[in-house]
């Protein structure tokens, strides 16, 4: 399938990706949401595994996620595939995201879990929408993330995170979500046994996460993607990452670096 809708940032091309699941190209930040090798697969790579979160269900405690660009829903879908494997987990999961397009949010609702009722909701500045079902509570807040999540938190909206799927776009075409601020705030919101996973294993990256007091690792990534990047808070970065940041001339990305 081949085909474009619209949103409030643009044109929007739906694209089948090698596994059969589909994913967006975002004509404002000029970028596809996932690899084309297979949106559905490299989520569970990136996110389910990388975060755990099947020992996290095993677990079996209230569990809460935050999924860093709601996008086309891929995330969400995944994690609630997961909760349905899980049936022993009888806790309850909270699942948070935050979206730039309203419109884009809409159009993935319907198409990826179209099972889902959202209700849209304001709250002060605060525009979400929330879906609450015998086991989950999901909540989207819509606007910048650097404004909604703070604003957020400080309404109650959100518990300590337990899992971080740090998806927005790249740092070369979305730098404001992977600033040494922005890893700041997400580990004050964080439990201590917060794991937080991305695609991305850029250096700069890597040095907003340690400037923030993340602990970084070094993983495989999806398809043909060597390396991607776990990061948390307890443990401690290995040495020879370590040697290998402070070799590179790169830096963390920092606010004021933005325009
Ligand atoms: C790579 S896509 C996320 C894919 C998603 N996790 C999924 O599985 O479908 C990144 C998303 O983050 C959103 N985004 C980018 N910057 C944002 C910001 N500052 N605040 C809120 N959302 C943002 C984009 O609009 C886009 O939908």
């Amino acid at each position: 399938m081949n085909d474009t809708f619209k949103g409030q940032l643009g044109s929007y091309r739906i694209l089948k990706t090698e596994d059969n699941s589909e994913t967006v190209y975002s004509e404002f930040f000029d970028e596809a949401c996932h690899n084309l090798s297979g949106a559905y697969a490299e989520t569970v790579h990136n996110y389910i595994r990388g975060c755990s979160i099947p020992d996290c269900f095993a677990r079996n405690r209230n569990f809460s996620v935050l999924d860093v660009g709601f996008g086309v829903g891929v995330g969400l879908k995944a994690l609630l595939d997961e909760l349905e494997n899980h049936p022993e987990f009888t806790h309850h999961l909270s699942y948070y995201s935050i979206e730039l397009d309203e419109e884009l949010f809409l159009w993935s609702a319907h198409a990826t879990l179209p099972e889902l009722k959202f209700i849209r909701k304001t709250e002060s500045d605060l525009i979400y929408f929330e879906c609450v079902t015998d086991k989950t509570i999901l909540k989207v807040f819509i606007g910048d993330g650097r404004t909604t999540l703070p604003l957020a938190r400080a309404l109650g909206h959100l518990l300590p995170l337990d899992a971080i799927f740090q998806d927005p776009f790249s740092p070369k075409k979305n730098p404001a979500l992977w600033t040494v601020e922005w890893f700041t705030f997400l580990k004050d919101s964080s439990q201590p046994t917060v794991q937080l996973s991305t695609y991305s294993s850029s250096i700069s990256i890597r040095k907003s996460l340690r400037e923030s007091g993340w602990t970084i690792i070094n993983a495989r990534g999806f398809a043909l993607k060597k390396t991607m990047t776990k990061a948390n808070l307890l443990g401690e970065t290995a040495p020879e990452l370590i040697d290998q940041l402070n070799r590179s001339p790169s830096k963390a990305i920092l606010d004021m670096d933005i325009s």
